[in-house]
């Protein structure tokens, strides 16, 4: 596996709308055995293709998978590669949260995302995948599924800030 560089801003390829992947060759499965390896070694809970300098339809998440196991160090944690990923449903309720972004470091963001959301999207070999996620989880998916269109967490914030201790650090994605 190769560590991929991440990018940050003002790459403009940041800002562009990502083409959907139509192939799931082999070429792919690096890829995403990459961008894991990559986000893993920022660290980081999430990233998407266009943040290592490719403009695909492409995201890659590690975090716990419920939502009661937030604060349980020893729970799990699992891997998601979703292609294509949409979202197909999102509750009413949001919720306030600190974001960071591996792309803009040395920047923190309250951000309101939706509490729950249901996303649609191919796995690594092609086939439908679908995921409910709550609370973290659900907004690290939408913060992956916004740098797939261009969109970075400032401009959804109410207020961004310089963390001036590395304590205030937030799982970055
Ligand atoms: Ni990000």
């Amino acid at each position: 596996m190769t560590l991929r560089k991440i990018v940050t801003l003002p790459d403009p390829v940041l800002r562009r709308k990502a083409r959907p992947v139509t192939k799931f060759d082999k070429d792919l499965q690096t890829l995403i055995d990459d961008m894991v390896e990559t986000m893993r070694e920022a660290p980081g809970v999430g990233l998407a293709a266009p943040q290592i300098g490719l403009s695909e339809r492409l995201i890659v998440v590690e975090y716990y998978e419920r939502e009661e196991d937030e604060e349980n160090e020893d729970a799990p944690k699992k891997v998601w590669a979703v292609i294509n990923p949409e979202i197909v449903k999102a509750s009413a309720e949001t919720l306030m949260g600190v974001e960071g972004c591996l792309s803009i470091p040395g920047l923190l963001g309250e951000v309101e995302r939706h509490a729950e959301v249901h996303v649609r999207g191919l796995n690594r070999h092609g086939k439908p995948m679908k995921i409910k996620a709550k609370g973290w989880l659900a907004r690290i998916f939408q913060h992956e599924i916004d740098h797939l269109n261009g969109v970075l967490f400032p401009d959804r914030a109410v207020r961004v800030w310089q963390p001036q201790t590395p304590e205030e650090e937030e799982d970055r994605v």
